[in-house]
């Protein structure tokens, strides 16, 4: 019996692409034949109080060029989603669990799945991770440089 196509579609940020994102997109493609990525536009994003270290361009060419992708859209306002489920013929709309239950009125239209994340990654994370680096007082890093400098001179 042939098989059915598939088309599964996704929502998310993908601000500073990491590995919870990459194994993400390697599973929902597996799960279809056809993959589509809807990545929020830089104004959705500061509507929702986000702050993207990468424009929407970047983030956009970025998922548009995985192997397992094949097609990126804009996610510009909360409400798309039933009108792209429609309009690509989504049979699958999948998304980490962060937000169960939370698109559950979308199971009139397609399946809907929510996936397990993967653990100790997150955006947010490596952001703060960057902070740390940008919160050394400058004067801190100048005076350790001097420290190394004075040690450096004692070894000479
Ligand atoms: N994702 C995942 N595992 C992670 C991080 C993200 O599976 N460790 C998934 C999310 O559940 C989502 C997609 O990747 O389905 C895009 O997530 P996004 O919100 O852009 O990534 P986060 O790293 O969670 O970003 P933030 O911290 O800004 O929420």
């Amino acid at each position: 019996m042939e098989k059915k196509l598939k088309t599964v579609i996704t929502y998310g940020t993908f601000d500073m692409f990491h590995i919870g994102h990459l194994r993400m997109l390697q599973r929902l493609a597996e799960m279809g034949n056809k993959l589509i990525v809807a990545v929020s536009s830089d104004e959705f994003n500061a509507l929702k109080g986000k702050k993207c270290l990468i424009s929407y361009e970047q983030r956009a060419e970025i998922i548009g060029n995985l192997k397992m992708v094949d097609l990126v859209i804009p996610e510009t306002h909360w409400e798309q989603k039933v009108e792209d489920v429609q309009k690509y013929d989504v049979d699958i709309f999948a998304i980490g669990d962060d937000w169960e239950g939370k698109f559950d009125f979308l199971k009139e239209f397609c399946e809907v799945k929510y996936m397990e994340r993967t653990k100790d990654i997150s955006t947010t994370q490596l952001k703060k991770s960057l902070s740390k680096f940008l919160t050394i007082p400058k004067e801190d890093i100048i005076r350790a440089l001097e420290v190394l400098e004075i040690l450096k001179k004692d070894l000479e």
